[in-house]
């Protein structure tokens, strides 16, 4: 048996499958997120680690764990997990959606050897810049940093002892040599930084050590292997089986991605599309990605009092894009414009403007965000002719529908079940348990596919043209 763990930034979630991946048992563990200023955004170590082991203890006490020979981790990039010589976390970790060392990524972005390096612009939201802030503002405790972890590797240390991490999330840190699978000394050096504070490396299909005995202990198991796992958006990928070149999935989760697989390296940091190392050796891929996807349609629903099922249950058919525009970058964008500073907006409010309007508007905002994405990867050469639909937000017909208009390509929703992260962690478990290759990394069957409307697509292109504009007008006020 092998277990997938994924540090979400909203839930922690392990899933138990068997050796035919048959889903045995999951767990999730809420996690919160805190947000003390304007662009930051830091959770606890600690909370994690907890939280690990509520999952654990969870899924022992539903299933006899006493076989488990593998476990995955998947996570959310780019955080900056600082820990002490004596492996103590020194702040709380800086997350993917803090966008507070804007300053500090543009200065590195000035530097030509990075995006030449890394293959990407360096992003506020990437690890380097964070450490850069830390060196700045917090010089105390830059001084006393002696390993920097993704988060996911910093569960790592926590379950097996190690300081490893993995290509896929290692690629999201701006200290990566993307084409040579390595950390780029050059790079660390430009950052007051060394590779001793780096964590060793593998693939996220190989082993990276063992579970410690007492946590092996309340899985009742002898023998656990963990795998180098991934990247929560390579881990999505291996769990739904998108590695050949040339496919893809849509992820509607607190943040939206548009990804695609690459059988070779191919960087266009110009472009804003981020090129990263896949899960597996000798593979890459692109993505575009969008930093409020499922968390927009929530801010709404606080907002006005109504969860994001109510605010999505009555649209009834695809209706034509409302004339209400919702830019939602609620927390500044990545793709296509790297800008940290630019906030959400409402547009064209009028006396009739209600809940609803406004809910069709923020899916229709997300849509067009992602039609942006679609543009930089073809603008690289990549044509993404349909995509797998993953995610929380998914689960809305009327969502899908929209994206799949606005998008012009048909979008394939899975049949039930779980073809996340977590089951992508599992899978790399199991590679790194088993030895068994990626062929093991099949796409789920599907349950139905959402076709693009003809006879709106136009309207969503128009709608699409008036929402790039409204941001080229509105990103200096
Ligand atoms: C990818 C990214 C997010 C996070 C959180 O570059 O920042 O997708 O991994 O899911």
């Amino acid at each position: 048996m092998f277990i997938g763990l994924d540090l979400g930034t909203s839930s922690l979630k392990a899933i138990l499958i068997d050796d035919q991946q048959r889903v045995l048992a999951e767990h999730s563990v809420p996690l919160s997120v805190e947000r003390p200023h304007d662009g930051w955004s830091e959770q606890n170590a600690a909370s994690w680690f907890k939280a690990a082991d509520a999952a654990l203890s969870a899924l022992a006490a539903t299933v006899d764990c006493s076989t488990v020979t593998g476990i995955g981790l998947s996570g959310h990039m780019h955080g900056a997990t600082l820990f002490d010589e004596a492996d103590k976390p020194l702040r709380p970790c800086m997350l993917w959606n803090d966008t507070r060392s804007h300053k500090e990524a543009a200065e590195m972005d000035a530097d030509p050897q990075f995006r030449s390096i890394t293959g990407n612009i360096v992003f506020p939201g990437f690890t380097a810049p964070k450490v850069a802030w830390v060196r700045k503002h917090e010089p105390q405790i830059f001084e006393q940093i002696a390993k920097i972890l993704l988060p996911k590797d910093a569960l790592r240390l926590y379950l097996t002892g190690g300081h490893v991490s993995e290509m896929s999330d290692a690629a999201g840190t701006a200290w990566f040599d993307t084409g040579r699978r390595d950390w780029s000394d050059p790079l660390l050096e430009a950052c007051g930084l060394g590779r001793d504070q780096m964590p060793a490396l593998v693939e996220g299909s190989a082993p990276s050590g063992k579970l410690r005995p007492a946590l092996a202990q309340v899985l009742g198991a002898k023998d656990v292997t963990v795998a180098g796992g991934a990247g929560d958006n390579a881990a999505a990928a291996i769990g739904a089986g998108v590695v050949k070149d040339g496919s893809a999935f849509l992820s509607l989760g607190t943040s939206g991605v548009l990804f695609a697989a690459n059988d070779g390296y191919r960087p266009d940091p110009a472009s804003a599309v981020h090129s990263f190392c896949h899960a597996v050796p000798d593979t890459w891929h692109q993505m575009g990605v969008i930093l409020a996807a499922t968390d927009a349609l929530e801010w709404l629903s606080r907002l006005t009092g109504k969860s994001a099922a109510a605010l999505t249950a009555d649209l009834g058919r695809l209706q034509a894009p409302s004339t209400t525009l919702f830019l939602p970058y609620l927390g500044g964008e990545r793709t296509p414009h790297n800008d940290a500073r630019i906030r959400g907006q409402f547009l064209h409010l009028d006396h009739a403007t209600d809940a609803s309007t406004a809910a069709r508007a923020v899916l229709e905002g997300v849509a067009f965000a992602f039609a942006d994405c679609r543009d930089a990867l073809a603008s690289t050469g990549t044509k993404i002719a349909e995509a797998l639909a993953l995610g929380g937000g998914s689960k809305s017909g009327y969502w899908l529908d929209v994206l799949a208009t606005a998008l012009d390509f048909p979008l394939h929703l899975p049949v039930a079940g779980d073809y996340g992260a977590a089951i992508g962690a599992a899978r790399l478990g199991m590679m790194a348990a088993t030895g068994a290759d990626v062929g093991i990394a099949t796409p789920p069957p599907i349950a139905h596919t959402h076709m693009p409307d003809a006879s709106l697509v136009p309207a969503f292109a128009e709608s699409h043209a008036r929402y790039r504009h409204a941001y080229s007008v509105l990103r200096d006020l």
